[in-house]
């Protein structure tokens, strides 16, 4: 059962955070935006694992936080007789969480980093091992509010005071820590008096653009307009966008780009009409291992969230075929440029990912710009 708090600001809450007792993974129940605000705690695999897949918690980073607590919540209840023990426990409801849903390429990062700091500690006691898997949760999230920060950043060289900015499904602050990713942007200019004008896509079928992006700039006093996905090609026709900002579940080692499904069609309308289309995505979202989006694994979901969520009845023949994939692939021809916390890269992207790795590797700080 959620903690209604009703009246609060969205701002005053993390998107994701641990109870004070280290025993729940505490998250916003993004389902029940706008309508309501409500915070639930997850205590078992199951509870985090439905809430990854039934999207109470969404967005590449904020699944990826999630995972992490969520691994050290259930860390804390596996037996301790030995190492052995415990790792054989850690590996299983690491590899459970893990598939919750597969596009999102920050939730196995983030479950690698647990696992790797077990593996590093493998000497210590248990208990040790827990605190050590604690911290690294904690740093996973702070590293992320940091990392949107320095996308905002670099986000904010690339426009210009009342420039118009359209973005697609939800990459703010619920999806990510504090600033989000192509919303970062957006809330620096508007703690520096920027004044943009935000086209928010509807991003059918589940509305996250509606339920979440436009609520939460809203909320934050941000000028927004809501958009149905069919109308951004006619908004960026009048010259009303001057840039597309839009988030990423998994770039590729060749900049191909998985996000929410309409995306490509959003970066082939760019195109036409000569608007800068960039991608916001923090390196944890950057993927070597996959070398084009062919590779990458979109997720389907049940044609239900087509034919009736959100309606009174359905609005679609009983039985109709539907084909419902959350995900599609734009092709890194179609894109600018890919904001990251180190700077935006620009094709060729492997040569410019291989360069911020490189430097990542040598222990650069996350860079602010200026
Ligand atoms: O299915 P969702 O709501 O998890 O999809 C989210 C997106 O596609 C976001 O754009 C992406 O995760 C980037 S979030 C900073």
């Amino acid at each position: 059962m959620g903690q209604a708090v009703t009246g609060n600001n969205i701002m005053d809450y993390d998107t994701v955070a641990l109870s004070d007792s280290g025993d729940a993974v505490v998250i916003i129940d993004q389902t029940k935006l706008p309508g309501a605000l409500e915070l639930i705690s997850l205590r078992t695999a199951r509870e985090i694992w439905d809430a990854i897949y039934c999207l109470k918690v969404r967005g590449a980073p904020a699944i990826g936080v999630a995972a992490a607590y969520g691994i050290y919540v259930l860390a804390r209840s596996m037996p301790r007789g030995s190492f052995e023990e415990f790792y054989q426990e850690f590996g299983k409801q690491k590899e459970y969480l893990d598939s919750a849903r597969p596009t999102a390429v920050n939730l196995s990062w983030a479950l690698n980093r647990m696992e790797q700091v077990c593996l590093a500690n493998r000497i210590c006691p248990v208990e040790e091992i827990l605190e050590q898997l604690r911290r690294e949760a904690c740093r996973i999230q702070q590293e992320d509010i940091a990392v949107c920060r320095a996308i905002g950043e670099f986000g904010l060289t690339l426009v210009k005071p009342k420039d118009g900015i359209l973005t697609h499904c939800n990459a703010g602050k619920l999806a990510a820590s504090r600033y989000g990713t192509a919303t970062a942007p957006i809330y620096l200019g508007q703690e520096m008096g920027y004044g943009f004008r935000v086209f928010a896509d509807e991003t059918r079928p589940l509305l996250q653009g509606a339920r979440l992006t436009a609520y939460e700039l809203k909320e934050s006093g941000v000028d927004v307009t809501l958009i149905c996905d069919n109308m951004s090609a006619l908004v960026m026709k009048k010259g009303w966008v001057n840039a597309v900002f839009v988030g990423a579940d998994r770039v590729a080692a060749n900049g191909d780009v998985a996000n929410k499904i309409g995306t490509s069609l959003l970066a082939a309308a760019a195109r036409q009409y000569q608007v800068p289309f960039y991608v916001c995505a923090p390196t944890s979202t950057i993927d070597m291992a996959t070398p084009t989006g062919e590779e990458i694994v979109i997720e389907e979901r049940s044609g239900a969230e087509v034919t009736e969520q959100w309606y009174a009845c359905p609005m679609a023949p009983e039985g109709v075929k539907v084909f419902n994939p959350a995900f599609d692939v734009t092709d890194h021809t179609l894109i600018s440029g890919i904001v990251t916390e180190y700077g935006v890269i620009e094709a060729p992207y492997r040569e410019g990912f291989e360069k911020i790795f490189a430097a990542k590797e040598r222990g650069a700080q996350v860079s602010h710009c200026g």
